[in-house]
């Protein structure tokens, strides 16, 4: 049995879909404040918060866990700069609960959902996990707390975890079942959609000076599906083989605000209202990854991330979300 914290929001709930796929049994332990019940199409469930040790040991014993899978944390970065406090209590005291709850049931394995905000500006492209770690945000600093406490747990507790740094995790189930729908929402895919969809009026380029082939930030955007598959991949990696690993989760190519914007429009067939606007402070030029090191050592191979497939599930998906369709 696999506990999944957070197993009701956007990528969480991939993860549970694509584990009881390939047999895993689940039981999601998520407080709602950010996902949906309904995401969570199979599994066992529990609606708690991180902040309650007690619920998260209850649930462990009562379900027989043997294994974690980390996603619940609050996962904005502009939000996480206005109020700090609740970030660091929510994914760093809340992580520290969980991992309280494994060692007093004797849970050792952990998979974590960590993120490129650890890397902060970068220095080299493509970013390999070797990288200086120095984020510009508190979101980010979250994430790397949580990291470097996950390593000294290791050492001193004989935790065995795996920290998955996912880049921009975008696309939906291609089955069309689950998909993204924060609020509020702060993802391009999405956000391009509303526009294109007139649930919004346009879409804000934030800086189109940039030095990159048309002007506007490029990013690595990689399939939902391929990132909850790469969680199959730690977990068997966990049981069986070395642990205290840092993955990146990337496709390896760089898309533009542009670039994603025409996709939309080849896509959706719809015209997708744009506006320039001045660049974001802290905001790099480009993000890509190199996930090599988990192409190597896992067997990990995005199999749909490229950008028409992310565009395409995505569209169907929030098209039947938002319109019914
Ligand atoms: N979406 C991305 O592109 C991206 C990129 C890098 C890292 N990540 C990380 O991946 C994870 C999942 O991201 P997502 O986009 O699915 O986010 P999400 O907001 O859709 O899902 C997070 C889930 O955690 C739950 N949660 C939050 N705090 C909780 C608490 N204290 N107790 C119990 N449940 C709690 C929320 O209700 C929600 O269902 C996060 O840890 C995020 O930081 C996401």
């Amino acid at each position: 049995m696999i506990l999944v914290t957070g197993g009701a929001g956007y990528i969480g709930s991939q993860c549970v879909k694509i584990l009881t796929e390939r047999g895993y049994r689940t039981v999601v332990f998520d407080n709602l404040s950010r996902g949906h019940r309904e995401m969570v199409l199979s599994g066992e469930w529990v609606q708690g918060d991180l902040g309650d040790g007690d619920a998260l040991a209850g649930a462990i014993r009562r379900y027989g866990v043997r294994a974690v899978v980390h996603f619940a944390a609050l996962a904005l970065v502009g939000e996480s700069e206005e109020r700090p406090h609740e970030y660091y209590m929510n994914n760093v005291r809340g992580g520290l609960h969980l991992l309280d709850a494994m060692l007093k049931t004797g849970v050792d394995r952990i998979v974590f959902s960590s993120s490129a905000a650890v890397y902060g500006e970068p220095a080299a492209l493509p970013i390999e996990e070797g990288h200086p770690t120095r984020p510009t945000n508190v979101y980010g600093g979250t994430k790397l707390i949580f990291e470097n406490i996950l390593r000294q747990y290791a050492r001193t507790y004989g935790i065995r975890f795996i920290s998955l740094r996912y880049f921009n995790a975008a696309g939906a189930d291609p089955e069309g079942a689950i998909g993204e729908d924060h609020a509020p929402e702060t993802h391009l895919v999405p956000l391009v959609l509303d526009a294109a969809m007139g649930r919004r009026p346009e879409i804000t380029i934030h800086g189109a000076d940039y030095d990159t082939p048309d002007g506007t930030c490029i990013r690595d955007y990689v399939h939902v599906r391929d990132l909850a598959a790469a969680h199959v991949l730690a977990l068997d990696r966990l049981e069986k083989g070395p642990c205290g690993e840092f993955y990146n989760l990337g496709s390896g190519s760089g898309f533009s605000v542009r670039e994603v914007i025409r996709s939309a429009e080849k896509v959706t067939g719809l015209k997708v209202p744009v506006k320039e606007g001045r660049r974001r402070a802290g905001d790099p030029a480009r993000l890509v990854a190199s996930s090599r090191k988990i192409e190597k050592e896992l067997g990990w191979k995005p199999v749909c991330s490229d950008l028409d497939t992310i565009m395409d599930t995505a569209w169907k998906w929030h098209r039947r979300r938002f319109e019914g369709k």
